[in-house]
């Protein structure tokens, strides 16, 4: 069985940086939280568990002078004030992507726009970027879908979008806003990482018997890479490690491909791999 890997699958920068600055925060501090989970990996979260990053989720989990690290998908701007006035070192790893994000909903919300932001309500990036609009005193919605766009919106809107969006969404949701009379203006802040690894993916599974995406079920944009895997292979499974994949999957198989999730680790595609060429 020939085992294909997209040719851009994996950890992206934004992702990669997060991690980058919780090991080197953890060399020279005994205390080191990260404000909720470092990233959507559970596998990833237990490793550094392991090596005593702890995960804090208020306020009061915060001992005098330890360290916290923000992770990539960013956090409201009152939190980062309580944090800070909680009288801990923020270490901001923030992915400058969805910092650009969040500027734009400030930069629109202080123009005078409605924001519409196209993404996943509860999502904790569209809830900050969601949060810095309101802090510049605009008015925010939330829009998963065309369906979504609230009726009576008048112009000037503006729109940004939740970095790990698909672009066919977002031109959905903009003919559905000019098909009731408006002329949004538009913030593409969707991420090249993402568009990469969705292209790359779609790509692998257009030659690929079946696919294997790899990556935590409550990671958004692993969820989606298999949405737009299973559009080309209808045989793709979505796993969280090499321990889940079920031979039965392969029988039959001439190629297999393989892709993962911005928030999965080399080692984890790896570890699939191997499992893959052994079956
Ligand atoms: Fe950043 Fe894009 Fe990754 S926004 S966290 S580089 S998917």
């Amino acid at each position: 069985m020939k085992v294909l890997r997209a040719q851009c699958a994996g950890a992206c920068y934004g992702v990669q940086r997060a991690l980058d600055a919780a090991f080197k925060a953890n060399e020279g501090h005994d205390q080191v939280f990260t404000w909720g989970a470092l990233i959507h990996n559970p596998q990833v979260v237990e490793e550094l568990e392991r090596e005593g990053i702890e995960v804090a989720r208020s306020m009061d989990q915060l001992p005098e002078g330890s360290t916290v690290i923000v992770r990539s998908h960013g956090v409201p701007p009152s939190v980062m004030r309580a944090l800070e006035g909680a009288g801990a070192s923020v270490v901001d790893a923030t992915c400058p992507y969805v910092a650009r994000a969040q500027k734009a909903a400030a930069r629109l919300a202080r123009e005078g726009c409605r924001v519409i932001i196209v993404g996943e309500a509860g999502h904790p990036e569209v809830e900050g970027i969601a949060a810095f609009a309101a802090e510049a005193g605009g008015k925010a919605d939330v829009v998963g879908s065309p369906g979504d766009v609230p009726a009576g919106l008048y112009d000037p809107i503006g729109v940004v979008v939740q970095t790990t969006q698909r672009r066919e969404n977002l031109d959905a949701v903009l003919e559905q806003l000019k098909a009731q009379g408006l002329e949004p203006r538009v913030m593409d802040t969707i991420c090249a990482a993402t568009a990469e690894r969705q292209a790359s993916a779609a790509q692998v599974a257009a030659e690929a018997d079946a696919m294997v995406v790899i990556g935590g079920r409550n990671s958004s944009n692993t969820t989606r890479l298999a949405e737009i895997c299973a559009a080309a292979a209808p045989r793709t499974y979505h796993v969280e490690s090499a321990a889940e994949l079920d031979p039965a999957w392969f029988a039959d198989c001439a190629t297999v491909g393989v892709t993962a999730g911005a928030s999965t680790p080399e080692s984890q595609i790896h570890a699939v791999e191997q499992a893959l060429q052994e079956l």
